[in-house]
C-alpha cells in the first residue's frame, strides 16, 4: 500500500522509525513529514496529508505530532477525511473496522515506538466491515455536505 505519512516536530525520530517499518512490512510511505526538530505548524501537516488521502495520492494516511491530536483536528477539516487518534491496539482496529479511518494519528509525546507500530500494524491489519457501518459513515458525509 501506499500511505502518505506526516508528522511535525515533535516526531522526525518517531516517523524515521515508522518509515522503517512500513518497508519492512512491504509498504510504500510516501513522507510529508519535516525531518528536523525546527518549530513548525502542524495544521500545515494534517492539511496537506489530509488532502493527499482524499485525492487518492496514497490509500491511507498516518500522522504524528505531540499528542496526535492537533495534527489530526487539522486533517479532519478536509472534506472526506477520517483521522482518529490511536494510542492502543484495539482502537487501531476498530477504527478501520467500524469507522473506516482514512487516517491514523498518535502522539509521539505519549506512546512508545513499540506501541506506535503495533498500533500500525493492527490498522493495517484490519478491514472495514462495512453493513450498518456504512450507514453510519453516510450520516458524517451528510454532515460535510455530500449528496
Ligand atoms: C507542538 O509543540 C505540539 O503542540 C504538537 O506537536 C501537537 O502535540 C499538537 O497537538
Amino acid at each position: 500500500m501506499k500511505i502518505i505519512i506526516g508528522n511535525d516536530h515533535a516526531a522526525p525520530e518517531m516517523k524515521w522509525e515508522i518509515v522503517k517499518y512500513l518497508k519492512e512490512l512491504g509498504h510504500e510511505p510516501i513522507n510529508f513529514g519535516v525531518d528536523s526538530r525546527e518549530s513548525c505548524n502542524y495544521p500545515d501537516i494534517g492539511e496537506k496529508v489530509g488532502r493527499a488521502v482524499v485525492n487518492g495520492e496514497g490509500d491511507c494516511g498516518i500522522l504524528i505530532c505531540g499528542t496526535g491530536v492537533g495534527i489530526s483536528i487539522a486533517a479532519n477539516k478536509v472534506k472526506g477525511v477520517r483521522a482518529a487518534v490511536c494510542s492502543d491496539t484495539t482502537t487501531a482496529r476498530l477504527v478501520k473496522q467500524h469507522n473506516n479511518a482514512n487516517i491514523i494519528a498518535f502522539g509521539a509525546r505519549i506512546i512508545g515506538i513499540e506501541a506506535a507500530k503495533d498500533i500500525v500494524k493492527a490498522y493495517l491489519d484490519a478491514e472495514f466491515e462495512g453493513g450498518r457501518h456504512q450507514d453510519r459513515i453516510n450520516l458524517i458525509h451528510a454532515i460535510e455536505g455530500y449528496h
